[in-house]
């Protein structure tokens, strides 16, 4: 059996980050995230003057933070969200609400990605936000207005985004302003659980039409208690070495992760994999379910099929159980995941091509692919295009049996989980 450490949680770090900037009190934030996207959220908020200070000794596991009470204020040059999807679109949320003039920008694989359903909704609520490049994609420009003066707002959203529900939701609970989200079916819902575990009015409601999320300032004295949080480690780091270890037929345990059912349907495809997956409920944090994982190999891998509402719950896993699913004994399905191709890349295309340049066969869907499996030897280079969770996906491929992968740009996976080579070469070891 091997034990190993995983990053805190990239989504709740980012949020804690977030909220604390709005908290009557001090927070502090223990073993957040410290790959590249947690970062650009801790710069983020000290160019809207939040005062934050991070020990990035990494004295436990990650970063530590403490922010103390501060008022934002309009940054006074362009804030650059670097690769971070989360950082962006929660960030143009918090600005929008507290009526703050600002220029934000990202990298070229953050620019090509959608903005316009973040924008939208917030522009519906009275924000004036003008695309600087492309339509509906950064960089924009976000003008200043009095703060208390946007509307409120009830939104069905196309997708079951979480950036999407927690940019309104900022906005909402910045700008003091009642705001409904309503998702086609739920995304991670750690918006929902922070904000209530520092006591914001927010009620969730799931019905047949939808998923309902409300934040409803009415008769709120408007005291956002500061977080004393010990960050869940996530799920989704995890699930690459959870993989690697499967496939070199060795246990593995893992303290402390999220299991956040939101979360953790990947863990629901491993047991019909043939996977044994035992949970340890370890208490909460911040109102997350925590737990000790202990994963156990199967002798052989079956193939799985992963389709419809089950899709936001393990979107940020489909890289590596594509992966997985080269190594299993028949032909994996991937479904309804047209998502993927907005993400830091392309990822169908991205999992289709690299898999093929392997020797996988792959029949790739408009929204979706077939994975055989196989136990020939897998060889050649993976182009990762930057993107963390293709670097990673394939790495833990590689790190299986009768593989010889190389990936191009390795060092992406820092956006994430900068320790993940080190941990990997423990587990194939
Ligand atoms: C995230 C939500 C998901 C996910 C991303 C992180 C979040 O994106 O893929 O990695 O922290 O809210 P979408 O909201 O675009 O589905």
């Amino acid at each position: 059996m091997i034990r190993v450490r995983v990053p805190g949680d990239k989504s709740i770090s980012h949020r804690a980050l977030l909220f604390a900037t709005l908290a009557g009190d001090a927070s502090s934030l223990r073993g957040l995230g410290d790959g590249a996207d947690v970062r650009t959220t801790v710069s983020l908020v000290g160019r809207l003057g939040a005062d934050v200070a991070v020990d990035v000794s990494g004295a436990g596991r990650g970063l530590d933070a403490r922010v103390e009470p501060a008022t934002l204020r309009a940054p006074r040059s362009t804030l650059e969200c670097g690769n971070s999807g989360t950082t962006a679109r929660l960030g143009v949320g918090l600005l929008a609400g507290l009526g703050l003039e600002a220029l934000m920008d990202g990298d070229e694989s953050l620019r090509a990605r959608p903005m316009g359903r973040v924008m939208y909704p917030l522009q519906a609520m009275g924000a004036r936000i003008d695309y600087l490049g492309s339509p509906e994609r950064l960089p924009v420009e976000l003008h200043g207005r009095a703060s208390g003066s946007l509307r409120p707002l009830r939104h069905r959203t196309r997708v079951a985004s979480a950036q999407v529900k927690s940019a309104i939701l900022l906005a909402g609970l910045a700008g003091r302003v009642h705001v409904e989200v309503v998702e086609p079916v739920q995304s991670r819902d750690h918006s929902e659980r922070l904000l209530s575990a520092m006591g914001a009015p927010i009620r969730v409601r799931p019905g047949e039409r939808g998923h309902e999320v409300r934040f409803d300032p009415a008769g709120w004295d408007g005291r956002l208690r500061g977080l004393d949080l010990d960050i869940p480690g996530d799920p989704s780091s995890a699930a690459f070495l959870i993989a690697a270890a499967v496939l070199r037929k060795v246990s593995i345990a893992l303290d402390g992760v999220s299991d956040n059912p939101t979360r953790t349907a990947f863990l629901d495809v491993l047991s019909a994999m043939g996977v044994e997956v035992e949970r340890i409920p370890a208490g909460d944090a911040g109102g997350e379910p925590i737990a000790s994982w202990v994963i156990r190999p199967p002798s052989r891998l079956a193939p799985f099929r992963v389709a419809g509402p089950m899709l936001p719950r393990l979107i940020d896993e489909l890289p590596v159980l594509a992966a997985l699913a080269a190594r299993a004994g028949g032909v994996s399905e991937i479904r309804d995941a047209a998502e993927l191709r907005v993400k830091e890349s392309d990822r169908l295309e991205s999992l289709v091509t690299n898999l093929r340049a392997l020797g996988v066969s792959v029949e790739d869907h408009a929204a979706g692919m077939s994975i055989h499996g196989t136990s020939a030897p897998l060889a050649g280079t993976v182009l990762a295009r930057g993107d963390h969770r293709i670097a990673m996906a394939f790495g833990m491929l590689g790190a299986g049996p009768d593989a010889r992968i190389s990936i191009d740009d390795p060092g992406c996976a820092s956006i994430s989980f900068p320790g993940f080579w080190s941990e990997l070469e423990r587990i194939r070891s």
